[in-house]
């Protein structure tokens, strides 16, 4: 079956404040580059790049404004019978996690990877500790996700249609009413989000090899 990897990489990147991250470097490779690397074996690789970006060998499509609208420019590009969005922001894709992934996607149609919260959950109220919530039934969202193409294409539409923005694509399926299957990830896939994220990224690519 043709899997397509799909790589939203057309964010801004402000909370670093370094500019795009897809162009940031952790040891000596630009985040797109790692993600492209952790997906050599897909069937066919697809980038939404920032507009006016371009790398040379690489299929492309032109970001939005929202990653949801990056990832309908990519479905629209996709040629795949399954797909695979992944965040270029998570640079270290952890093979044995994607292939957990693959088999919930082949037996539900729609999986995320996703792993548990490891401090307290607490809410803030007021800037002081307020309501502890049981972190055991709670788990932080991972990309890759995995779908069968047409149920991601059918959600995509539909929330085009109704005006809907998301923050992930498993959002999205799920409120088309489709279930997505919760896969065990790897915190090594974390999002490289903050400043002080590159500095645990820069360690990790020290002792990384594809
Ligand atoms: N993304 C995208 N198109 C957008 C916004 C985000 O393709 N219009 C992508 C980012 O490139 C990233 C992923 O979605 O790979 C997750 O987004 P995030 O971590 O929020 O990255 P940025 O939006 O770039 O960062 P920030 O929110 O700090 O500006
Ligand atoms: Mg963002």
């Amino acid at each position: 079956m043709k899997v397509s990897v799909l790589l939203p990489a057309a964010g801004s990147g402000e909370r670093i404040g370094r500019g795009p991250k897809a162009f940031l470097r952790v040891g000596g490779k630009t985040l797109l580059d790692w993600a492209l690397e952790g997906f050599a074996w897909a069937d066919e690789l697809v980038v939404a790049l920032p507009p006016g970006f371009h790398k040379d060998g690489l299929k492309s499509v032109p970001g939005g404004q929202t990653r949801q609208q990056s990832v309908y420019n990519l479905l629209q590009a996709a040629t795949g019978e399954v797909v695979l969005v992944h965040d270029v922001a998570r640079p270290f894709v952890v093979r044995a996690a994607v292939e957990r992934l693959m088999e919930a996607v082949l037996a539900v149609g729609a999986a995320t990877l996703a792993v548990p919260v490891p401090d307290t959950l607490v809410r803030e109220e007021d800037q002081q500790y307020g309501e502890v919530i049981s972190r055991e039934h709670y788990r932080l969202v991972q990309t890759p996700q995995g779908f069968r193409r047409a149920i991601l294409w059918q959600a995509h539409q539909q929330a085009r249609s109704e005006g809907v923005e998301f923050t992930d694509d498993a959002q999205l399926v799920q409120w088309l009413g489709h279930p997505v299957a919760l896969v065990e990830g790897d915190r090594r896939m974390f999002k490289v989000t903050y400043p002080e994220d590159l500095a645990l990224a820069e360690g990790l690519a020290q002792v990384w090899n594809y």
